[in-house]
């Protein structure tokens, strides 16, 4: 990571210059005051930040820890050696430099040492200049005794308004994502997840924080922030009576007592923050233009279109099914065909989800030739092949035959099997370094012998509200879930660096793992199993505050849908995947000639405008949270190109032709706006006409619909 060393600026009383960390617009800046590190502001950049030493006394801890005497939340915690639970933490040192491969980011390193005891604690700070977003974690260092690290947070934000919005995501299984914005009161809010190796069905760890008053999506002071941790988190935000905010995102310290062996260190995950002085739409802006340059496997990579077989036919299939299905996707324009859950286990063969995890063996029964006609079949007609595994997983299988011990469980009691949803499985412990070669070999095997797979759904599906590791001694099974995540990182690292062209799509029983630290390996996430068009607009609406529509799989399926049974019409269905990384979720067969031909040509049309809707930047226009109908466009870099939706979520008797006004667009360019996949009447009566963005911004144009389930989308192309 380093090549030369840089100059450190070590503690004199004092006399510590400002530690600023910015980037292109924005600055955390850091003092010390009587060698302790303080915060004194995160947002705007300032012009002269050497001033904040003369208003030290505004400063409040950067780092608080547990001994330190500060009551409110706090950022660390650790036990000693001797039985000592305070810690004090002296700054002792801080060094800055630019990254020697990417001019664009630039490093700083905060060295804090306990008074007392041979324990440091380094903040590191990485700081995007462009994208605007600092990365942030801690570490500790135990130099000559084992502690345990009781509690230890990623970033300890300090915020100073008069009121603060919070908006985050909710949800559960089915109902992923949901948005909800609120005022703070006072007291301290959390939100967290205990369910071990899913974390993001319920709560997400990633907000945006309004200042002063509510934010717009163009309008008001917005502080941004995504943890990237894919295991239990906590994210706590405390509002005192004075109206200062104190910020907590890190491992969820529940359960968790982390054992640090003497001469160890221990690294937190990465929070993102950014900062917008203009509205939350900018917020989503840096987070997307972050993630898809620096997270995302092959992050400019256009997603292809997908036909994934789960919902059309589970796991009941045969070899001629899926040849047949094969061919149709590729008669539909689909780029990748992808065989769901069901392929695999021979002596327990895997014929509903109660068995065969764990014994990745083609099952000889369903497909004789294994996938070597599917492969040959996808490649004559000219799109890939890929499969669904869960390798974290185990259930009736000769795994679990073999290796009892490789299973997390409770001693002496049974494991927990009755809980709702958990299909009778179990969870590999990917603390155990076999395990996680076994894991690594699951996917290696699989791709080693087939290497024409070109795309891979990695799915885990159940979660874990207790534990329990056979591997890990008795004195350290705090750290099963946080090695565990770790373990599944350093796997998914291998593969990444073995298979960094093969698409790896994240999902967890849908969006159960949609955090930038899983992100950071794969291609795209599942946001949700609930692929009912109506509840995906409110869906992809939430998730696309972070996430960006490029890793948002969103998939046509049928009706009744599966999991809602509602019925909607086959163009919102279609209009609503769009706005996403558009794929097809059905089987071919049960549609009619006409919707056949509908969804193919919906997808040629696609293929025309996703370089748009997947590299251009998301403006939100209404939300579906406060109105009866959401709309958002797409506008390319260059601002040549736009992609417009609008989706009706709601009847009402006293609504209006939604009006889109927009935004992001070039206000000295004029644009002819023409319709993609039409209904049978225009969805605007300004279709084939042409406006300068100066007056679509400010007037808009309306649509010719009202009624629940009506949509339509809208290219603008800059003359
Ligand atoms: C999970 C996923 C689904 C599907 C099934 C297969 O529920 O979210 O998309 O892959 O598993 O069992």
């Amino acid at each position: 990571m380093l090549l030369a060393l840089p100059a450190i600026v070590c503690a004199q009383k004092n006399s510590t210059p400002v530690i600023a960390i910015e980037t292109d617009a924005t600055g955390l800046y850091l003092v010390v005051d009587e060698l302790c590190l303080k915060q004194s502001h995160y947002g705007a950049r300032v012009a002269d930040p050497g001033q904040f030493l003369q208003v030290r006394d505004m400063a409040r801890d950067a780092y608080p820890v547990y001994g330190s005497g500060n009551p409110n939340e706090l950022a660390l915690a650790i036990t000693h050696g001797n039985g000592n639970v305070t810690t004090m933490l002296a700054y002792k040192s801080h060094r800055s430099w630019d990254d020697p491969s990417d001019g664009n980011i630039k490093w700083t390193e905060i060295t804090l040492e306990d008074t007392a005891y041979p324990v440091t604690v380094l903040l590191t700070y990485k700081a995007f200049a462009c994208e605007n977003v600092i990365q942030t974690m801690a570490s500790v260092v135990s130099r000559q005794q084992r502690i345990t690290i009781n509690s230890i947070a990623s970033c300890y934000l300090n915020l100073k308004s008069s009121a603060y919005y919070l908006s985050r995501l909710y949800g559960a299984p089915g109902f992923e994502s949901n948005l909800l914005s609120e005022r703070m009161s006072e007291g301290i809010k959390v939100f967290d997840s205990k369910r071990g190796v899913r974390n993001s069905h319920y709560d997400n760890q990633s907000f945006m924080i309004a200042l002063e008053n509510p934010a717009g999506e163009l309008t008001g002071e917005v502080v941004g922030g995504a943890l990237c941790w894919t295991g239990n988190f906590r994210m706590s935000y405390q509002v005192d009576v004075m109206h200062n905010c104190y910020v907590w995102a890190g491992i969820n310290p529940y359960q968790a007592g982390y054992v640090l062996l003497e001469g160890g260190r221990f690294d937190t995950p990465w929070m993102a923050l950014t900062y917008s002085p203009s509205g939350k739409g900018e917020i989503t802006r840096n987070f997307h233009d972050w993630g898809r340059k620096y997270m995302l496997n092959e992050p400019q990579r256009i997603r292809p279109v997908a036909l994934n077989s789960w919902e059309g036919v589970g796991m009941d299939f045969d070899q001629k099914t899926i040849l047949e299905m094969i061919d149709r996707a590729a008669d539909l324009g689909a780029e990748v065909f992808v065989l769901d859950d069901g392929w695999f286990g021979n002596k327990y063969p895997r014929n509903d989800e109660r068995n065969g995890l764990g014994d990745w063996d083609i099952n000889k029964k369903k497909l004789p030739d294994g996938f070597t006609k599917f492969i040959e079949r996808a490649r004559a007609r000219g799109i890939m092949f890929g499969i669904w595994i869960e390798p974290e997983m185990v259930n009736p299988s000769q795994l679990a035959e073999k290796h009892p011990d490789w299973i997390v469980k409770a001693p002496d009691r049974p494991p927990l099997m009755h809980l709702s949803r958990q299909r009778s499985q179990q969870i590999l412990d990917l603390s155990n370094p076999r395990v996680q070669d076994f894991v690594f070999d699951v996917f290696d095997g699989i791709l080693k012998q087939n290497p024409e797979i070109g795309y891979v759904k990695w799915d885990a599906n159940r979660y874990a509200p207790d534990h329990g590791s056979q591997y890990l001694p008795p004195d350290m099974q705090g750290n099963l879930w946080i090695d565990y995540v770790k373990g599944l990182y350093s796997v998914y690292e291998r593969i990444v660096k073995k298979y960094p062209h093969t698409i790896i799509q994240l999902c967890s029983s849908g969006g159960g793992r949609v955090d930038w630290g899983a992100m950071g390996y794969h291609h795209e996430f599942w946001p949700s199993d609930n692929t009912d068009a109506l509840q995906r607009v409110y869906t992809q609406w939430g998730i696309n505050h972070f996430f960006p529509a490029m890793a948002t799989s969103a998939h046509i399926s049928q009706v009744p849908n599966h999991t809602t049974s509602g019925v909607t019409p086959l163009k919102f269905r279609i209009d609503v995947a769009m706005s996403g990384r558009l794929g097809v979720e059905l089987q071919p067969r049960d549609m009619t000639p006409e919707e056949l031909k509908t969804i193919s040509s919906a997808i040629a049309q696609y293929k025309t405008i996703r370089e748009v809707i997947q590299l251009g930047d998301l403006y939100r226009l209404t939300s579906p949270y406060e109105d009866n109908f959401a709309s958002m466009v797409y506008v390319s870099k260059d601002r040549s190109q736009a992609v417009a939706f609008c989706f009706v979520t709601k009847y009402s008797p006293a609504q209006d032709y939604p009006v889109i006004r927009f935004s992001g667009l070039d206000p000295n360019r004029t644009y002819a706006i023409s319709e993609i996949n039409p209904g049978k009447s225009n969805g605007s009566p300004s279709v084939g006409k042409s406006f300068t963005g100066d007056f679509l911004m400010k007037n808009g144009i309306r649509t010719t619909f009202w009624r629940a389930c009506e949509s339509a989308v809208f290219r603008l192309n800059a003359k």
